[in-house]
């Protein structure tokens, strides 16, 4: 234990995460500019968010990864008198935002759900006690077409496989497939996407060492395998919870994931009666709207640039959104760049 002067405990803390963040060192050398600490302050959603601001933390290139957001989620938590007691994010795919909000510490603990089982085996043996097995099964793998072909094709049903088996295809299959497409049947990486085709996607040491840090703060993450709609109700009368939403969209889900069918509407309602603090993340929807409308939510459009560099407007929904006046200049549209899930 160390004893300093009050007014010295932030910058010293601030200072403690930094290095307790030396387990991102090895995703950070490989931004230009190095990384920086997200600084929630210069938030502006006028301005694309800077790549080297935002680490990347998840084995995953989700298809609706929410890197962009990860600033917003941080002005989001710090408007808090103090952080969270829990950050729940119930359909968390690659988990983007909680990744990143339990690396900077932005809740206390963080709890994560998905209803994928494919995609819950890689969580399940990164979070206990096999992340190193996968990391050495993606570091041996000798990457050609013929082998992902044979190592893809030859089982379709991965949860037949032991975990680490199911996790470890799981990866490779996000990685190789086109737009990282989890839903069965999207075709490979062609060409086109990158000159060097498939291993254009395929970072052996970044996804194992992402992998290894994951685990090393394995115990500020919880993960849970099923609807995400039980773990809002388990915690619907937490008040001391924040909970970011980011369901199947109502348009173009079918494409990208197994599990697209949702009851939209549900989630609504299920969020009007939980007590903690919420945001939702949706596509821009009359229906969308009208159902924020009903439920009184506040909605703020947020125009992105998605990866193909077209501007498209997504809404962030929530009780209550005064905090991103507060941090985001309202003046204009805000335009954020959609960063690619690298
Ligand atoms: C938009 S994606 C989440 C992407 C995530 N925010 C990220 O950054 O990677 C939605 C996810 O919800 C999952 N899902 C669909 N229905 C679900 C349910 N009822 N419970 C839990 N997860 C569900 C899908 O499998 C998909 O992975």
């Amino acid at each position: 234990m160390i004893r300093v002067p009050e007014v010295l405990a932030e910058a010293v803390l601030s200072y403690a995460r930094k290095l307790d963040r030396g387990d991102g060192s090895a995703d950070v050398l490989q931004t230009p500019q190095g990384y920086q600490s997200v600084s929630t302050s210069a938030l502006d959603l006028n301005k694309p968010v800077n790549v080297a601001q935002v680490a990347q933390r998840s084995p995953f290139r989700y298809p609706g990864g929410k890197t962009w957001l990860v600033p917003t989620i941080a002005a989001w938590l710090t408007s808090f008198s103090s952080a969270p007691s829990y950050f729940l994010e119930p359909f968390a795919g690659g988990a983007i935002c909680a990744l990143n909000v339990a690396f900077e510490r932005w809740s206390r603990h963080v709890v994560f759900c998905e209803l994928d089982g494919d995609v819950a085996a890689v969580w399940k043996v990164i979070l206990m006690g096999q992340a190193e097995t996968l990391a050495n099964k993606i570091r041996d793998f000798n990457l050609t077409e013929k082998r992902v072909r044979t190592a893809l094709s030859s089982k379709t049903n991965l949860s037949s496989l032991p975990l680490v088996d199911q996790a470890f295809l799981t990866i490779l299959r996000n990685r190789v497939q086109r737009g990282g497409i989890m839903a069965p049947g999207a075709g490979l990486v062609k060409r086109g996407e990158n000159e060097k085709g498939l291993s254009s996607r395929w970072y052996p040491e970044t996804l194992a060492t992402r992998i290894l840090n994951i685990e090393r703060i394995a115990d500020r993450l919880t993960f849970r395998q099923g609807d995400g709609m039980d773990l809002i109700e388990e915690f619907a009368n937490e008040p001391d919870a924040a909970l970011f939403a980011d369901p199947p969209y109502t348009t173009a889900a079918r494409r990208l994931y197994r599990y697209w069918q949702f009851d939209h509407e549900e989630l609504f309602r299920k969020l009007s009666s939980f007590k903690g603090d919420f945001l939702i993340s949706y596509d821009d929807t009359e229906e969308v709207r009208k159902w924020s409308k009903k439920h009184g939510f506040g909605v703020k459009a947020v125009a992105m640039k998605n990866t193909h560099h077209s501007v498209m407007t997504e809404l962030l929904i929530g009780r209550d959104l005064s905090w991103m006046d507060r941090s985001i200049s309202p003046t204009k549209p805000g335009t954020q760049l959609a960063l690619e899930n690298v």
